[in-house]
């Protein structure tokens, strides 16, 4: 346990100087001052007394890990009251000190919470804290031993205690570091250059005030890792989050997320998260979004509409706002897909200085060829060996000064310190006998060798240990090994051999990954598949994705043998199916298609588990850009569903293939045709009263006639996808078909009135995307009905919804597909450029190259109405160039944008070819917007060339007005009309 002492310093002059009234209102804010410091990080209060508290960390053990959260906690504490004493007056100071001690404290903690059990390190504590000078956090010789290796001391002349005889050890805290315990104790040497390099970027970070990402890439046991501690251990001002991916098969995707995110807010495993995290978000306008979100990441629970990649971005930004922040990811060469994705994210996208700091073996640039390139503000630096002088330094440490064999250990480790550790280690075990001629000559080799002569207890207990990963669990090392070994006696033996050690009293790590692996190797095949098998057991409470990822080891590992194991195959696939479809509902669907598309490996063929993912993994590999394989998987997936007798699953199936064949045929008769086989699905499923089939299903439907501009079907589809997405409690279709449902009534034959009075209903609604969406559709519709006010109002309201909600990609949708064309429609061509920038800007973020494909249009077309020929043009050169068939509503924006770009360049002819060509795709739909969009256009390029034709059409764009109710357009076109009759007139 670790005791937290402190007091205000000189308080009772304070009370003498000061009101009454401001005295206690300066304590109280204090108080909470010292509660919060406590409380955050992960401390209870046990007392308050006079101008004092207490606070203890930790149960009855010594544990460094509390001491570090105390010592962590002082020094906030002094912290925040200096920032109090800067917004009160002059008149006064006031200055917090602070004692902390480490022990153990023998019976109950609650007795010596309550003060009555005044133990030793209590009264060390309080004592220290009386010798303390103000605005100092100071510490005694347990807490020193634990600390050493977290935090930077300064040591003081050891101080004489009431009660005790002895001078007792102190040192004041300047600064704590967030890293792990580490095995090493050698202190650092060398690194300087890369130490300039990482402060200076960390410089040009906050200057610039923007992310950078930098990569420090070397092989296993050079020092990647401690460079990165070194770096970290004295930033002062600085926030530094650090978290190592676990290597595969040893832990979930996002741990190091979790693990990052549980930092911030100081501690996730306490019942106090969830408060804390509230606590941080508050006064953020998007705090509500971003919470569930955080939630569902850290599985307290909840449901969010957004990603994790969004709400890391965000939550680092939260933490930026305060001060300049530090992310470390270490061991990124083992990151997932998602987590590459989430780290990019970041370093593209997030506002602020955030220093992106990651750390991997060389074998990263095999997973990622392209890591940090096409990044602005990325950088690698590579870490190679130690220096001569720098390695003998560290001999010197380790065998201390001029031992005769020195020479010899520097010259084979080759400047590779951890070769170097462990050479000294086996120097000192072997000692007279140690023959350095014949020593391993790779760190490989030696481990072997060091790990051969263990006692058997030890290598027993560490390979069982290895199953489970670099981190291990005592507990469930003792179960595994299912007798009597005494696993804590063993870890000890393999703390001084220097192979692992005890990081939390029932947790163990490997002095490094390389130990691990060293132990792992050593076990037969069998054994690890047995091992792997029974410790998906023993995590029964770790989530399906642990578990999975363990069977799945185990199935490996039987088939590499020869023997595979169905039914361990099926296990693995059952909670990797689990796992992946949590990840799908959670719209994460890079981890979603990851591990869904493991577990339809593993599922038998015919399997319910694996006919019922294979829907959502095809959508989950269409997004991730991979059609072609979503087009394989459902392959035979039909008659599979039908020959296990899930008829259920077959429709399921096929509607998803309905989708797809458009990757493969685009003509508007066989989209027809699978409308028409979808339809018959659908009443299928419907008898089934199957409401994620029909979520699914409808939302294909959607999208289909999205294709061939049937918005007023388009609409109607989405709005079933809704209502059965949200019975299912799916939120993919929900923020999909959400978003399309407002888009098409806009967009669709429906009256303007008959628009705004639909979407004022959807207003309301409970789900956010839907009621985001009503508000679109209330400003877009009352913009063209010329009520100008209510647009202001009702895009006020859009936007504040989108931003509460985190509702990036349904916002910037609706945006691009809905608002800023109406704002075109309406004269306004700048708002409408503005619009479309912040929503590319999203969906260039979010890679939706749908979206980008075919709105980007409308950029061309407001640029040109601007007057920005040049830039117009230009725009549609490189649009048009990677532009692809998706649909007839995209291919009408096209056409007008292609015309209005050859018009303003007096390519008359080609323009007038365009515009003519755009009016034929768009009769072919019951969009009116898009249709007086493409009218409107034609009849002013033909009103050079061909009067009367212009008249007649510029006629038909005034009943269409009429008829729709758009008066903003009437009266532009009416004023066109007059003109040109005018000046027709002889
Ligand atoms: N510059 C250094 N000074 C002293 N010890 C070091 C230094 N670099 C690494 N070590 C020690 O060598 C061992 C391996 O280093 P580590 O950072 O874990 O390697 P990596 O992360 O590159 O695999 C650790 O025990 C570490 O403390
Ligand atoms: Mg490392």
């Amino acid at each position: 346990m670790t005791a937290f002492f402190c007091d205000v310093v000189g308080s009772t002059s304070l009370a003498e100087q000061l009101d009454p009234e401001v005295l206690a209102a300066v304590m109280g804010r204090y108080t909470r001052r010292a509660r919060e410091a406590i409380e955050r990080n992960g401390g209870t209060v046990a007392s308050f007394h006079g101008d004092g508290a207490v606070g203890l960390f930790g149960l009855s053990a010594a544990h460094e890990d509390d001491t570090a959260r105390a010592a962590r906690a002082g020094l906030e504490l002094l912290g925040a009251l200096s920032g109090l004493m800067e917004s009160a007056s002059d008149a006064f100071t006031l200055e917090a000190r602070v004692g902390i001690e480490a022990g153990e404290v023998l019976g109950d903690v609650a007795m010596a919470a309550s003060g009555a059990l005044a133990g030793d390190v209590m009264n060390t504590a309080a004592r220290l804290q009386a010798e303390a000078a103000p605005g100092t956090v100071v510490v005694g010789p347990e807490a020193i031993r634990l600390l050493r290796d977290r935090a930077e001391l300064r040591p003081l002349t050891p101080l004489m205690l009431k009660g005790k005889s002895e001078p007792v050890e102190a040192a004041v805290v300047v600064s704590v570091g967030t890293g792990p315990r580490r095995s090493s104790t050698t202190p650092f040497v060398g690194r300087e250059r890369h130490l300039s390099t990482l402060r200076r970027t960390l410089d040009d970070t906050v200057a610039d005030q923007a992310p950078m990402l930098v990569t420090v890439l070397g092989d296993p046991g050079i020092g990647k890792s401690r460079l990165l501690d070194a770096f970290v251990a004295d930033l002062p001002g600085v926030t530094v989050l650090r978290a190592s991916v676990p290597a595969a098969g040893e832990g979930t995707s996002l741990a190091p997320v979790v693990e990052l995110v549980s930092q911030a807010i100081g501690g996730a495993t306490s019942a106090l998260a969830a408060e804390r995290l509230t606590a941080l978000v508050e006064g953020r306008p998007d705090a509500v979004a971003l919470e569930s979100a955080l939630r569902s990441l850290l599985g307290l629970g909840g449901q969010a509409a957004t990603e994790h990649t969004w709400a890391f971005r965000r939550l680092v930004e939260t933490l930026v706002a305060r001060q300049p922040v530090v992310v470390v990811i270490d061991d990124l060469h083992w990151a997932s897909l998602a987590l590459f994705e989430l780290v990019e994210d970041a370093v593209r996208w997030t506002r602020g200085p955030v220093l992106l700091l990651c750390g991997a073996r060389l074998d990263l640039l095999d997973a990622r060829r392209a890591w940090g390139g096409g990044m602005q503000r990325a950088l690698s630096m590579t870490v190679g060996p130690l220096r001569p002088e720098e390695s003998a330094a560290i001999a010197d440490e380790l065998l201390g000064p001029g031992a005769a064999l020195r020479d010899r250990v520097v010259e084979t480790a080759e400047g590779n310190p951890l070769f170097l550790e462990q050479l000294a280690a086996e120097a000192r075990e072997l000692g007279d006998t140690w023959d350095p001629t014949a020593a391993p000559t790779t760190i490989r080799a030696l481990l072997e060798a060091r790990l051969d002569r263990c006692l058997p207890d030890v290598v027993r207990v560490l390979g069982l240990a290895s199953v489970q990963g670099s981190r291990f669990r005592l507990g469930v090392v003792r179960a595994l090994a299912q007798d009597a070994t005494d696993v804590d006696a063993a870890v000890h033996e393999a703390e001084r051999a220097r192979l692992a050690i005890k990081v939390e009293p029932d947790v163990g790590a490997f002095a490094h990954a390389l130990v691990r692996e060293t132990a792992y190797r050593r076990l037969p095949k069998a054994t690890r598949a047995e091992l792997h098998a029974a410790i998906a057991d023993l995590l029964a409470d770790d989530g399906d994705e642990l578990r999975g990822v363990h069977l799945e080891r185990a199935a490996a590992l039987r088939a590499e043998l020869g023997r595979p194991d169905p039914d361990l195959e099926r296990r693995a696939g059952e909670h990797l199916a689990r796992a992946g479809t949590a990840a799908y509902a959670r719209m994460d669907l890079v981890t979603s298609s990851d591990m869904l598309e493991r577990a339809a490996r593993l599922l038998p063929l015919d399997s319910p588990a694996r006919l019922e993912i294979l829907p959502d993994l095809a959508v989950a590999l269409m997004e991730n850009g991979r059609a072609d394989d979503a087009v394989a998987l459902l392959a035979g997936g039909v008659d599979e569903a039908e020959r296990a007798g899930s008829r259920r699953d077959a429709m399921r199936i096929r509607v998803q293939q309905l989708a797809l064949d458009v990757y493969t045929d685009v003509s508007v008769a066989d989209i027809r045709r699978d409308i028409a086989e979808g339809h018959t699905i659908l009443e299928e499923l419907s008898g089934l009263g199957d409401d994620v089939g029909l979520a699914q299903g409808w939302v294909v439907l959607d999208y289909l006639h999205w294709l061939i501009g049937d918005m007023a079907s388009v609409e109607e589809a989405a709005g079933y996808s809704v209502a059965h997405a949200e019975r299912a409690g799916r939120l993919r279709e929900q923020v999909q078909a959400g978003g399309d449902q407002s888009t098409a009534l806009f967009l669709g034959p429906l009256p303007l009135a008959r628009v705004r009075r639909w979407s004022e209903e959807r207003r309301g609604s409970p789900n956010p995307v839907v009621a985001a969406g009503g508000e679109a559709g209330i400003a877009a519709a009352s913009l063209l009905m010329g009520d100008r006010e209510a647009f202001e109002a009702a895009e006020a309201r859009w936007r504040r919804m989108v931003e509460v909600g985190g509702l990036e990609w349904p916002g910037a949708d609706v945006a691009m597909a809905a608002l800023a064309p109406a704002l075109l429609e309406a004269g306004d061509p700048e708002r409408a450029e503005a619009l479309l920038r912040e929503g590319l800007d999203t969906m260039e973020r979010l890679g939706d190259v749908w979206i980008l494909n075919g709105l980007s249009f409308y950029m061309v077309i407001s640029l040109a109405r601007q007057g920005r020929t040049d830039e117009a043009a230009v725009l549609a050169n490189v649009l048009d160039e990677r532009y692809v068939w998706m649909g007839a509503p995209d291919e009408v924006v096209r056409s007008v944008a292609l015309s209005v770009a050859q018009s303003a360049r007096g390519r008359r002819e080609g323009a007038l070819a365009l515009a003519t060509e755009a009016v034929e795709h768009v009769r072919a739909t019951d969009s009116t917007l898009l249709l007086v969009l493409a009218l409107e256009h034609l009849a002013g390029l033909l009103c050079e060339t061909d009067p009367p034709r212009a008249v007649a059409t510029m006629e038909e764009v005034a009943q269409i007005d009429a008829a729709w109710g758009n008066v903003v357009g009437a009266e532009r076109v009416a004023r066109t009309l007059e003109a040109w009759r005018t000046t027709a007139a002889p």
